[in-house]
């Protein structure tokens, strides 16, 4: 495990073990690649983006934190502030279980306009044949504080007109505003932009793609995402090719609309993805 330095500037830690590849950037403690060893990569990124400071990467696990989506104040920025944000590497452990990443997000004098409250911010990585990633809150302010979280994670699929993704049975969704619909089908193909909050859902999805089955699981996740921005809409994407939407999906553990994580004073939540290939 070293830390290096990009060619445009941005610091991250390279992770090479007997399990795995993995890199791991400090702006926005962000995963753009994971790679466990005899596999394939299980992060998509796009080519088009060019790694700048104060803009999150456009693939791999953007963090959504304190709000998903827009603010109700339509000049903060969307998703939230932790994902263009330094976060410190507080520690790097070699277990049995693999390697184990622990950053923090620095909150600073700017950002206090967004979020005065006093929270102790994680993200936990640990890295073997499985990518298990968690966001913890703590709360060290002496009252109640809500947020809404997502883990964006994009994953690389091959060809999204033949993309299955499967476990959806019994759930419902919000999409563009409406709904919520019930999902009928366990699975979802992909042939529109889809852009779906959904709850009621099973905590494990898999992806059923080119390449093989991505099993994705959640754990304090009363929401999840599911998003392919299809062609008009790749049109108005920064750092996204007008063709990446075919190779590309995100599926995210989040807690959104209503399902806002609140906490009492010292209480603590960690939202969990899990993401493996499924042999
Ligand atoms: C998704 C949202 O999770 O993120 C989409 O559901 C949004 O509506 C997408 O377009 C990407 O957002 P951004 O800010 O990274 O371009």
């Amino acid at each position: 495990v070293t830390t290096k330095k990009h060619a445009n500037g941005l610091e991250y830690v390279d992770v090479d073990t007997p399990a795995c590849k993995a890199r791991i950037f400090l702006q926005g403690a962000q995963i753009d690649f994971f790679q466990p060893k005899g596999q394939a990569p299980l992060l998509w990124v796009s080519n088009a983006d060019d790694y700048q400071a104060g803009s999150g990467i456009r693939g791999g696990i953007p963090v959504c934190w304190p709000w998903f989506g827009m603010n109700d104040n339509p000049e903060w920025p969307q998703h939230g502030f932790a994902r263009t944000r330094l976060w410190d590497l507080e520690s790097v452990k070699m277990k049995d279980t693999g390697v184990e990443l622990k950053f923090t997000l620095k909150i600073g004098e700017e950002d206090k306009q967004y979020w005065p409250h006093d929270t102790r911010v994680e993200m936990l990585f640990i890295l073997n044949d499985t990518l298990t990633v968690s966001l913890r809150n703590t709360n060290l302010s002496g009252y109640p504080i809500s947020f809404t979280q997502a883990l964006h994670t994009y994953f690389p699929i091959g060809d999204i007109a033949k993309l299955k993704a499967t476990g959806f049975e019994g759930s419902q969704y919000v999409e563009f505003g409406e709904g919520p619909y019930a999902q009928k089908d366990d699975e979802v193909l992909f042939n529109k932009e889809t852009d779906r909050v959904y709850t009621k859902l099973n905590s494990i999805q898999e992806l059923h793609t080119s390449d093989g089955i991505i099993e994705v699981g959640r754990e304090n996740s009363n929401s999840a995402v599911l998003w392919n921005p299809w062609i008009d809409k790749s049109q108005r994407l920064s750092r996204f090719n007008a063709d990446d939407y075919l190779s590309m999906v995100c599926l995210e553990a989040a807690n959104v609309l209503d399902d806002a994580v609140t906490l009492a004073p010292d209480e603590s939540h960690t939202l969990t993805t899990t993401i493996r290939w499924k042999s």
